[in-house]
C-alpha cells in the first residue's frame, strides 16, 4: 500500500516553505503594527456555529463542510473560515463586556470539500482580521489598507481591490425583488446551481463563474443603486478613503460574497496570473453576526487573505525564497573525529551561527563537496594534527583564505566575517 496525502491537501517543504514564512512574518507584522493582536481557535467547533454564521443556504454550508459525528455523539466541522470561530471566543469569553472594541488577527489552516483544482485546496491556511466593535467607516478603510500592505509587500503581482456595498436588510428587499424580476424572465438561461440560486439567495446568482450565467446577468440592476442613506453615506466615505490609499481599485457593482453575514462594505483582492481563482483575499463588514449568535449589537469588519494563492502568485512571478544557508560545514578527517565536530557544531549554533556537518558517512571529499552544495560561507575542517592542539583548520568559501586558528576563535572569526558583510 503506498500511503499519499489526501486529495486537495499537500506537503509543503522547502524552498516553498521559505516563501510561505516570509509571507506569515510579514502579515504578522503589518497586522501587528496596525495594533492587532493574535487569537487561536480550535480547528473545530459546533457546526451549528458554521450553519448559524455563514448560512444555511451556502455553498459552504450545503456542500463543502467536513461534519463528523465525534463517538460521544457530537456533531463537529473542520471550520470552513474562521471569522465566526472568533466571534463565538469573543462571545465566549466576554471581550463584549471588558472593552467591546477589539482587533484581532489568525493564522491557521480552514477545510472545505471542493473540487480540488491549482489554487483551491480542501484545506488551505488563511490569515486575517477582524476588527470588531465599531461601524466607523474609517474602520473599513483600515482594514482594506492593511490586507492591501500586507499582499503589496509580500511582491503578489497584478494586484486590485473590487469593493462594493450590499446594504443592510433595510435596504436589500428592494434590491432583491428588482432582482428577482430580471431573473424570472431569464431564469430558463442560467445554469442549474443559479436555478436554485433563484429559490434560496438570488443574490449568489451574482457570484456565478459561468460565462453563460455571467453573460445572461450583465445588464442586471446593480445593488449601490438601490441602497438607503445610512448605507449610501457609509460606503461614500470608504470609496474616499480607498481613493486616498490604494492605488489600484474598482468599484465592481456586481461584487457579492460567497458568506452570508456580509452587510455593507464587500471587497476582494484579486491578483493577476492567477487564473479562475485569483482572489487571494476577501472580506468585508458583518455588522448582524454577533447578534445573530446571540451576543449584542456589535458592528464588525475584517477580511482573511489566501497564503496558499499568496504563495503561488509570488512563486509564478519569479519571487526566490530566502534559503537559509549554513554559515560554516565542519569537515570531519576520521570517523573517530565525528563526535569531536558534533561538539563544536553545538557549541556554535549555541553562540546563533548556523553550523552543520555530515550524517551519511560520507568520504572527506564528498564532505568538501557536501559543504560547496550547501552554500555555507566558510569550511572548517578538523584533523588529527589540529584536534590535538584544540585547533581547526577554516577556510573563507568566497575570499578563498585558509587559515589555522584555535578552536576557542571560530565563533568570533565566523561571526565577525559575516557582521562585515552586513
Ligand atoms: P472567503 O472569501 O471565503 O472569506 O475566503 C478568503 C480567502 O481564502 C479567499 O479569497 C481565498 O484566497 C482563500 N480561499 C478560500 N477557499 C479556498 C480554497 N478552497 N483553496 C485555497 N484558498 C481558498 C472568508 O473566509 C471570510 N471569513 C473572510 C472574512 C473575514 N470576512 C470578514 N472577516
Amino acid at each position: 500500500m503506498e500511503y499519499k496525502v489526501p486529495s486537495g491537501t499537500r506537503d509543503i517543504v522547502a524552498p516553498e516553505v521559505y516563501l510561505w514564512q516570509d509571507v506569515e512574518a510579514k502579515a504578522r507584522r503589518i497586522a501587528g503594527q496596525a495594533g492587532y493582536s493574535e487569537i487561536r481557535t480550535p480547528v473545530f467547533e459546533n457546526t451549528e456555529l458554521f450553519v448559524r454564521s455563514i448560512g444555511e443556504e451556502s455553498e459552504v454550508v450545503q456542500k463543502q463542510m467536513y461534519t463528523f459525528q465525534t463517538l460521544g455523539g457530537e456533531t463537529l466541522t473542520l471550520r470552513p473560515e474562521i471569522t465566526a470561530p472568533v466571534m463565538r471566543a469573543y462571545l465566549q469569553h466576554s471581550m463584549h463586556k471588558t472593552g467591546a472594541f477589539r482587533k484581532l488577527y489568525y493564522l491557521g489552516p480552514s477545510f472545505r470539500y471542493e473540487r480540488a483544482q491549482k489554487g483551491r485546496w480542501r484545506q488551505f491556511s488563511q490569515f486575517g482580521i477582524e476588527g470588531i466593535g465599531s461601524s466607523d467607516p474609517l474602520l473599513d478603510i483600515e482594514t482594506i489598507v492593511v490586507g492591501w500592505d500586507i499582499l503589496s509587500e509580500c511582491g503578489v503581482p497584478g494586484l486590485k481591490l473590487l469593493l462594493n456595498s450590499i446594504g443592510c436588510p433595510g435596504c436589500r428587499p428592494a434590491y432583491r425583488e428588482a432582482l428577482r424580476k430580471y431573473v424570472d424572465l431569464r431564469k430558463d438561461k442560467l445554469c442549474n446551481d443559479c436555478k436554485r440560486r433563484a429559490e434560496g439567495n438570488i443574490l449568489r446568482i451574482l457570484d456565478c463563474k459561468n460565462e453563460n450565467c455571467k453573460n445572461v446577468m450583465k445588464d442586471v440592476p446593480k445593488i449601490p443603486d438601490f441602497l438607503c442613506e445610512n448605507c449610501s453615506a457609509h460606503f461614500e466615505k470608504v470609496r474616499e478613503g480607498v481613493q486616498r490609499h490604494i492605488p489600484e481599485w474598482e468599484h465592481d457593482p456586481h461584487l457579492v460574497r460567497g458568506l452570508d453575514y456580509y452587510t455593507q462594505t464587500v471587497y476582494e483582492f484579486v491578483a493577476g496570473e492567477l487564473g479562475a481563482q485569483n482572489a487571494v483575499g476577501g472580506g468585508g463588514r458583518y455588522d448582524l453576526l454577533i447578534e445573530e449568535l446571540g451576543g449584542p449589537q456589535t458592528p464588525s469588519v475584517g477580511f482573511a487573505l489566501g497564503l496558499d494563492r499568496i504563495v503561488l502568485s509570488i512563486e509564478s512571478a519569479g519571487t526566490e525564497p530566502a534559503v537559509t544557508v549554513p554559515d560554516v560545514f565542519i569537515v570531519s578527517v576520521s570517523d573517530e573525529l565525528r563526535t569531536e565536530v558534533q561538539r563544536i557544531v553545538v557549541e556554535l549554533r549555541r553562540l546563533s551561527i548556523t553550523a552543520d556537518m555530515d550524517y551519511e558517512g560520507r568520504s572527506v571529499k564528498a564532505q568538501f563537496r557536501a559543504a560547496n552544495k550547501s552554500g555555507a560561507t566558510f569550511v572548517a575542517v578538523l584533523g588529527p594534527d589540529e584536534a590535538a592542539k584544540s585547533a581547526i583548520n577554516l577556510k573563507n568559501l568566497s575570499t578563498g583564505v585558509q587559515e589555522q586558528i584555535p578552536q576557542k576563535e571560530l565563533a568570533e572569526r565566523i561571526g565577525g566575517y559575516l557582521t562585515s558583510l552586513k
